[in-house]
């Protein structure tokens, strides 16, 4: 089913975020038809191109972007045919927003929604907000969708959220977070609040610890410049990791709705213990690579990576332990973990329930481990142990849940898909909120700060490990370990 007609103003349209997820996406929803003939996708940077030189370079994004099972060349031809370009400075107020505004106006009604998606440096957000306010370029149907990183601390992402607020409704800003847009983190909701028998057992009494685990095989990627300036706790753990947090913790909302859920879910952001500045070693541990082999090919160290290798104390690699101080998960561990150049590309969330008694099978039987993974191939495993077959009490284990959905069968939408659209229907329920965002921040902001007057750097791990010694004495000292680490 084809959605409302619409122009979607992509800003930052020459970037590596919009080549590489936004367009693509934009194409996928297209290609399912979901798109209608008439919508417009318009790219603005400051790059002077015409509307072809643009489409040139769409092109070859998506080329290089796509599976090759996913082009037709007829289908990549009329999507081409719904991307514009003008060329504008985002700050600036005079610039050529004219231009938008007369290619805004010549297909205009009152149904036609508008997008604006704002994928530059979020330095300039508020001027961005506020030209388009002020050249008259909102129509009744507009939102405004916002990228990471909002702000690098709390200070300064109040900054953004007050300036684009200032032109934007709360209901119309749509933060976005690509980790709510994964089938595997929206399935935590389904998991825990379709199946009583584990709704039952989501808590204290039955659950001993949950780790959260993001790790990438990439390196900088060329990202040096906004990479350096961010490290591993801004870049993944205050939105995505938190973001799975919260969905993995949250008290059963009352409906499905928008505010129901993000209710729920900045109400566990706001119950997170929170840290000592002076004291982080305790709870957080963080890393910067060396040298070493990913697939085994060697790789330099995240120094040399850099632009004239400067000296540089970002980390690359953040362990922690967070605690959320609610009835529900008093004294119970999240582990939380995100590193570049680690042995896998993996994502996922392992709730470890609590051992059982010792005596009738022997030892005291370890507890089940639901292991959901996100990312690669999306599966939700909880193993039970049964009765081997024959004489006596020997016991197998078996996988009583199976894939996510029927793989071989279902392409999962790619994370932008679902959630670009979604901005499109007005559905802002997988967007963070203005008030969750400003929570994650305030918890990890003393991160940041202790970090900051420490006198020592992140601890050095080999490129190709599971990070620094550090990240295992996390949990060693409360008797756990990482499920994976090797
Ligand atoms: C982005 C980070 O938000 O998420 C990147 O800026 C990271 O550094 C990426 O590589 C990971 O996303 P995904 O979907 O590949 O897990």
């Amino acid at each position: 089913e084809p959605v409302d007609s619409f122009d979607y103003v992509i800003f930052g349209a020459t970037g590596d975020l919009t080549m590489r997820k936004l367009l693509p996406a934009l194409y996928r929803r297209f290609a399912e038809g979901q798109v209608p003939a008439d919508a417009r996708i318009v790219g603005t940077a400051r790059s002077p191109l015409d509307d072809e030189a643009y489409r040139e370079r769409a092109r070859v994004a998506l080329r290089q972007h796509l599976r090759p099972d996913e082009i037709i060349d007829a289908t990549l031809n009329r999507f081409l045919r719904l991307v514009h370009y003008v060329s504008l400075n985002g700050a600036d107020s005079a610039g050529n927003w004219d231009g938008l505004k007369a290619l805004l106006a010549s297909n205009a009604s009152d149904e036609r929604i508008r997008v604006f998606y704002l994928a530059t440096s979020p330095d300039l957000y508020g001027d961005i907000a506020r030209n388009v306010a002020e050249k008259g370029l909102r129509s009744d149907r507009s939102r405004i969708v916002l990228e990471k990183p909002i702000g690098t601390d709390l200070e300064t992402a109040r900054k953004v959220n007050d300036g684009v607020g200032k032109h934007f409704p709360e209901n119309s800003i749509y933060r976005i977070d690509h980790y709510l847009g994964k089938e595997a983190v929206q399935n935590i909701i389904a998991l825990r609040f379709a199946n009583p028998m584990l709704e039952r057992m989501w808590d204290r009494e039955s659950i001993e610890y949950v780790q959260i685990t993001a790790a990438e095989t990439v390196g900088l990627e060329g990202r040096g410049g906004y990479y350096d300036g961010s490290g591993a706790l801004r870049d993944m753990i205050q939105n995505h990791l938190l973001q799975v947090l919260t969905v993995v913790a949250m008290e059963r909302p009352s409906s499905l709705d928008a505010d129901a859920l993000r209710d729920e879910k900045v109400r566990v952001l706001k119950s997170l213990k929170p840290l000592d500045p002076r004291n982080l070693g305790e709870n957080v541990a963080r890393g910067q690579y060396v040298q070493g082999n990913t697939g085994g090919k060697p790789v330099p160290a995240y120094r040399e990576e850099l632009p004239g290798e400067a000296p540089s104390n970002t980390e690359t690699f953040v362990a922690l332990k967070a605690e959320i101080d609610n009835a529900r998960w008093r004294g119970v561990p999240f582990y939380l973990r995100s590193g570049k150049r680690m042995p896998e590309k993996l994502t996922e969330v392992v709730v470890q329930f609590r051992a059982g008694e010792p005596g009738l099978f022997g030892e005291a039987r370890p507890g089940s481990r639901l292991v959901i993974r996100v990312q690669p191939n999306e599966s939700v495993t909880l193993p039970l142990f049964v009765k081997h077959p024959g004489n006596g009490f020997g016991l197998d284990e078996v996988d009583a849940l199976s894939p996510l959905g029927q793989p071989e069968r279902i392409r999962y939408r790619d994370s932008y898909e679902g959630l670009m659209l979604d901005a499109v229907k007005g559905s802002p329920a997988l967007f963070v909120r203005k008030d969750e965002t400003e929570a994650a921040w305030e918890w990890v902001t003393p991160i940041l700060e202790g970090w900051r007057n420490a006198a020592d750097g992140p601890d050095a791990y080999e490129a190709g490990t599971w990070g620094p010694e550090s990240a295992r004495e996390l949990l060693r000292r409360s008797g756990h370990r990482w499920v994976e680490d090797v």
